[in-house]
């Protein structure tokens, strides 16, 4: 008999077997698949007929798209880092700064990645509740003072927030990047979807010192699979996390090139992308509305997904994904994110071609039905 699948590659299998699936529509991970801007397609042809991915990359990153990520920051004087996605630059910082005796501070929901690279370093992770219409979805600057002392390493700010879609305001962002100041931790401010907000202050823009800014060119470029992102901070604190990194043969070289032409491009990108993203939300708005039961805590959301809850229709949020990844189409269980609020929502993204949301509509109403008659379900990740 062979022996049970470990977690890890049950994981693994899932996200493979979603990848194998011919013409998957992907609206569970909040990435980009409207087709590349013309300008970034052939930066990377170009690249690739080179042979530019034969040698390797400085270490940080070229200097030029180092340079054009703190400028489309505003950010002077920054150093940017980049880094093999986000995710790569948030292992580094946590690294860095956690260990055992400290605490990692974050809302909940939040995006989880972290919270665990805290945990390896030894940090104990703090958890602020926000999925509340008391709070309107939002961090306060009461209650995050009140769960930050003298061991807070890290206040980790996802801005706007994954998965709820809120954004913070430039006076927000100061009273945060106060608290940390006085406490001596460091803000991370993990700025992934702001290209999709309407008004976003990055935390150096208010708080040069003591803060970082994490970024990433998976969702509003669709470099996902290409794996590249960036830190943003002071020279000093640049040096700190620099000396941190593990990545010391630099990002991918094509990934590279394809980022600095999508910077160069990114006013006509994202206006073609923002455009898209708004009509599919306000389909997904009309489709839910349609449900009794279902409704949208945050609308229009800051980020390129929804969330939707459906706890109201009596819906659990792991029928309702079964149902649809039935149907070739991806969407995400809340408890991706949140073991607390999980149960309450599923997330759907919006930065992919309108059919893609009009067959997800369009179906709604069927797997709605359907859900409530789901009762053995397979492991979600
Ligand atoms: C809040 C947040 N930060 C970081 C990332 C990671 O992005 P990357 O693909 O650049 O590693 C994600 C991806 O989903 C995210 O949601």
């Amino acid at each position: 008999m062979a022996a049970p699948l470990s977690a890890a590659l049950t994981r693994n299998r899932y996200f493979d077997a979603l990848s194998a699936e011919p013409g998957l529509y992907w609206l569970g991970q909040n990435t980009n698949h409207i087709p590349a801007h013309p300008a970034v397609r052939a930066a990377m042809i170009q690249a690739i007929e080179e042979g530019a991915f034969n040698a390797y990359a400085p270490p940080l990153g070229f200097e030029s798209l180092r340079a054009a990520i703190v400028a489309d920051l505003g950010t002077p004087g920054a150093e940017a880092l980049v880094t093999e996605g986000g995710v790569n630059a948030l292992a580094m910082i946590c690294r860095a700064r956690c260990r055992p005796g400290t605490t990692f501070v974050t809302t909940d929901p939040t995006w989880k990645w972290p919270c665990l690279f805290a945990e390896q370093a030894g940090a104990t992770v703090i958890e602020i509740p926000i999925y509340d219409p008391a709070c309107q979805y939002r961090l306060t600057p009461e209650a995050l003072r009140a769960h930050v002392d003298e061991r807070t390493a890290i206040i980790y700010l996802v801005d706007p927030n994954n998965p709820l879609g809120i954004r913070y305001t430039r006076d927000e962002i100061e009273s945060f990047a106060a608290i940390a100041r006085d406490c001596g931790a460091l803000l991370v401010h993990d700025c992934t979807y702001r290209d999709f907000a309407d008004g976003h202050t990055p935390a150096l823009q208010v708080a040069p010192d003591g803060t970082v800014v994490s970024l990433s060119f998976s969702k509003w470029l669709g470099l996902a699979g290409l794996r590249i992102g960036a830190l943003v901070a002071s020279p000093t604190l640049f040096e700190e996390i620099a000396s941190r990194t593990t990545s010391v043969l630099g990002a991918s070289v094509i990934a590279q090139r394809a980022a600095e032409t999508g910077l160069a491009v990114k006013p006509d990108w994202m206006e073609q992308v923002r455009r898209l993203d708004r009509a599919n939300k306000a389909m997904i708005a009309e489709a839910a509305g349609r449900i009794e039961g279902l409704s949208l805590p945050v609308y229009p959301s800051h980020g390129n997904f929804l969330t939707v809850e459906t706890a109201g229709a009596g819906l659990r949020p792991e029928a309702l994904v079964e149902c649809y990844r039935r149907r070739g189409i991806m969407i995400r269980q809340g408890t991706y994110h949140t073991a607390r609020f999980g149960d309450r929502f599923i997330k759907v993204s919006t930065s992919v071609p309108s059919a893609w949301v009009e067959t997800f509509c369009d179906l709604l109403p069927a797997m709605a039905e359907e859900a409530r008659t789901l009762n053995d379900l397979p492991p979600q990740f």
